[in-house]
């Protein structure tokens, strides 16, 4: 197939050279009602008019760029969402599972994952991922504990793996897929953060090509589409596919927007077309750029990822919040920082692209010229205690949907029942679940990322170090 083609911006371009006048949505009418300076966007932001064709029931251009799509990854079948991942989690989650299914989820997953599980009711079983102590962060779950869970639950219905992690970091996944369908179950891939894993020489292999049934991708993460723009791939004809659609058109908007639409459109075919010599300037622009980090200061130290467009960087005793701070005083926004460093997410530029790193590098050094001897502070690295690998909840869903709660302390939550989801944002990995029962390492680990600043999503009243947990007794809502 031809990878140039853009089948909904050639759609769009084909409109607007009509000069249309609009008496249709949106209220802003091609673009005449708009802030200043964002007249010439407002003008593809369209509907489904004649020639655009409509996601929901796609025919046309919205169809034959679906099966480009599919063509470059290489899918059975491939869809463009509107509303990110986090309907794609919760589409192919509602498809495949029913209530009280079994279904294996590694536990550092995103919480559009969680909240797919309570939606379709199920069982969860929770596999506590491995830590990698290069980078100081949850990778993916080893075989045996999967092994493990297939001989307490051999029921299971689907396996959900997150790959790669929010850092970029993989693990052995085509093994862990193998052992999930050599039980009959499904393989559920949240790859938020591999949409560019198409290029295989130099990146991780995609989980489409290690055998996956359903892959979900944010295209907006790491690839040139919008926010919110991303994919979802089918890989296994056994998939109910009708389901899936099935549940995208109750969840994505009925008026999905043609901009995000385009930028899915343009970001497939700037992969699909990108050639080895684009990928070697990428590596060496970033490279160079690597090594002015590695130069200007002694105490900068950078921690490589299994993705090459993901770097972490430490400084010597700043913990990454406070790093993160600094960049940004100076100009320099990164993706997030953790206790031990911010992560920066680089660019996958064409060849002569311009990008922005002598700037960045001279930024950074400003930034690092402002830290005083005084900030200077060591930071031990600390885990959640993950002893136990294989976990479920205490309730089932249903109990929970209908229990009271009450906020209790930090150190009285201890061995009570979870009621509200805590999530430290970014990497959106909830420390705590409804449901769960709170262990003493989950609270002392949630209290040291407090107090280093971390930010928090969720229901909470960690500023009177308090959260909420289910009520024991009587406790039933009305
Ligand atoms: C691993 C993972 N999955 C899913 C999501 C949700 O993706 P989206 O923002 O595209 O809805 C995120 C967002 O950060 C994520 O990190």
């Amino acid at each position: 197939m031809n990878q140039k083609r853009m089948p909904i911006i050639e759609a769009l371009e084909n409109h607007k050279k009509k000069n249309p006048l609009s008496f249709h949505v949106p209220g802003h009418k091609n673009g005449l009602i708009s802030p200043v300076g964002m007249d010439k966007i407002f003008q593809y932001d369209v509907t489904e008019l004649t020639g655009l064709d409509d996601l929901h029931s796609p025919t046309d251009a919205i169809a034959e760029a679906q099966k480009l799509l599919s063509d470059h990854y290489n899918s059975e079948k491939s869809y463009f969402l509107v509303n990110g991942s986090t309907v794609g989690n919760l589409a192919m989650i509602l498809a495949i599972c029913e209530e009280n299914d079994v279904v294996f989820v590694q536990r550092n997953c995103h919480k559009s994952i969680l909240n797919g599980l309570m939606l379709a009711k199920v069982q969860p079983v929770f596999l506590e991922p491995e830590w990698d102590p290069v980078s100081l962060t949850p990778t993916g779950i080893s075989l045996q504990t999967l092994q493990q869970a297939f001989r307490d639950y051999p029921n299971c219905k689907a396996c959900i793996f997150t790959y790669p992690t929010y850092y970029g970091m993989t693990y052995e996944l085509k093994l862990l897929i193998e052992e999930v369908h050599n039980h009959g179950a499904y393989v559920l891939v949240d790859e938020a953060h591999g949409s560019h894993f198409t290029f295989t020489l130099t990146f991780p292999k995609s989980s489409i090509e290690l055998g996956a049934d359903i892959t979900v991708q944010s295209a907006h993460k790491m690839l040139p589409a919008m926010t919110m723009g991303s994919y979802l791939h089918v890989n296994n004809k056994s998939v109910p596919y009708k389901r899936i659609e099935y549940f995208l058109s109750i969840l994505q908007s009925s008026s999905p927007s043609y901009l995000i639409m385009a930028s899915l459109d343009f970001a497939r075919s700037y992969l699909a077309t990108y050639q080895s010599d684009d990928l070697i300037y990428t590596l060496n622009e970033m490279e160079k750029f690597k090594q002015s980090l590695v130069e200007m200061n002694t105490r900068i130290k950078l921690v490589e990822s299994n993705d090459p467009l993901k770097i972490l960087i430490r400084y010597e005793e700043l913990t990454g919040y406070e790093l993160l701070e600094k960049f940004e005083e100076q100009g320099v926004y990164c993706e997030l920082a953790d206790p031990y460093q911010v992560l920066m997410i680089l660019p996958l530029l064409k060849n002569g692209a311009e990008h922005s790193y002598i700037q960045a590098s001279q930024k950074i050094n400003n930034a690092l010229k402002t830290v005083t001897p005084k900030e200077l502070k060591y930071i031990q690295p600390f885990y959640k205690d993950t002893d136990k690998k294989i976990s479920t909840l205490s309730l089932t869903y249903r109990e929970i949907e209908n229990k009271d709660f009450k906020w209790v302390n930090l150190d009285e939550a201890i061995g009570q029942i979870a009621a509200k989801m805590i999530t430290p944002y970014p990497p959106g990995i909830p420390l705590f679940v409804e449901g769960e029962e709170i262990t003493g390492g989950s609270i002392e680990y949630l209290k040291q990322l407090f107090n280093l600043g971390a930010k928090f999503q969720g229901e909470h009243l960690l500023h009177e170090k308090k959260i909420a947990v289910l009520n024991k007794i009587g406790g039933n809502i009305k």
